[in-house]
């Protein structure tokens, strides 16, 4: 028997493109379902100014294939030395949607991230008056803070401040992965949304652990408990409009991951719309997802919600979802939920 869901064309809140032979070989696995995605800033050099995400568009325009259509939400980085009056005229002119902001030292390349935040408040002022949304990667970088507790920590040691200290400063945690994210998005109802990767929905920290160390479920933030997995599914199937997609889909090459000290990032660009599927019908709440991946990311950066549909089909036969993706400079592991999944895109 076979099911199927039609929804607009699902957007993409929160994604790693990188450059180079690698944007080339991860590009297509995004523009083939997603309509329009929030293009992480964290190349090496980041993407700081206008001029800089002007040129690194022109080179995703560039690599995208023939007859796909893909439109690329440009985000600068957010750095202690960010010119507000560059960051003013890159959001006037519609070139940038978004600022992000690293913690210094807080993941793959956020070695240029803020470590004194009142260094970046003439920025956020600006942001503040023409309502450009502040993405955040929210976790405290402090040597004492355990990893799974700086999400927590995060937002009551600088997130709470900073949103405090800037009335209509627009925020959107990203990849939340906590009850406590879940629970400040929930308890303050302006100017704040979250986005949920399709990972964190799937895997708690038993999933890198247990029975031998997993790489390829390795990402920063790194999952929490199951009670916190919980929580987010609960968040993203409930309907709100606060919370919405972003994959974080981060490719590194496996040997880089497969490595003594391994990069943090899931690949899940391939197969997110049919894990999704999974996720929401394994809840009760297919009927949702339109909103979570179509309709609340568009809603939260004032965006028209995509014209186009895209259909999932669920069929008998599990999805034979390949493996790695190839890049001219090795392979790319895809996301593995450990389980079979019926759903494909049609
Ligand atoms: O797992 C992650 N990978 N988390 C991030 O914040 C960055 C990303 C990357 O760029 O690889
Ligand atoms: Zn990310």
């Amino acid at each position: 028997m076979t099911q199927s869901l039609t929804i607009p064309r699902p957007d993409d809140w929160h994604l790693h493109l990188r450059d180079g032979a690698m944007l080339q070989a991860v590009l297509p696995e995004t523009a083939r379902d997603f309509g329009r995605a929030i293009i992480m800033p964290n190349l090496v050099p980041p993407v700081v100014t206008g001029a800089d995400a002007a040129a690194y568009r022109d080179r995703i325009m560039a690599a995208l294939p023939e007859g796909m259509t893909f439109d690329p939400l440009m985000t600068l980085y957010l750095t202690e030395a960010t010119d507000p009056a560059d960051v003013r005229a890159a959001a006037e002119s519609g070139l940038v949607k978004a600022l992000k902001l690293y913690p210094a030292g807080a993941t793959t390349n956020s070695a240029s991230g803020v470590r004194d935040f009142d260094k970046v408040r003439p920025v956020l002022e600006i942001m503040a008056e023409i309502g450009l949304p502040l993405c955040v990667h929210g976790e405290v970088t402090d040597s004492d803070i355990d990893i799974f507790d700086r999400e927590a920590v995060f937002i009551d040691r600088v997130l709470d401040p900073i949103r405090r200290a800037t009335p209509g400063l627009r925020v959107v945690m990203e990849h939340i992965t906590t009850s406590n994210g879940v629970d400040y998005v929930k308890a303050n109802d302006r100017d704040l949304g979250a986005t949920i990767t399709t990972h964190h929905l799937i895997i708690n920290r038993n999933h890198i652990l247990v029975g031998g160390i997993k790489p390829h479920y390795y990402c920063l933030p790194v999952a929490k408990r199951e009670e916190h997995r919980l929580a987010l599914r609960a968040a993203a199937t409930s309907g709100d409009a606060r919370f919405f997609l972003g994959t974080d889909s981060a490719p590194h090459l496996d040997h880089l991951k497969e490595h003594a000290c391994g990069c943090a990032g899931c690949f899940t660009a391939t197969n997110t719309m049919p894990l999704l599927a999974h996720v929401f019908e394994e809840d009760g709440a297919l009927d949702k997802l339109e909103g979570f991946a179509s309709r609340n990311g568009p809603a939260f950066y004032g965006l028209p919600v995509n014209a186009e549909t895209l259909t999932l089909v669920k069929s008998d036969t599990a999805t034979a979802f390949p493996a790695k993706i190839d890049t001219p400079d090795g392979p790319v592991t895809v996301f593995d939920p450990g389980y079979p999944v019926h759903w494909s895109v049609q």
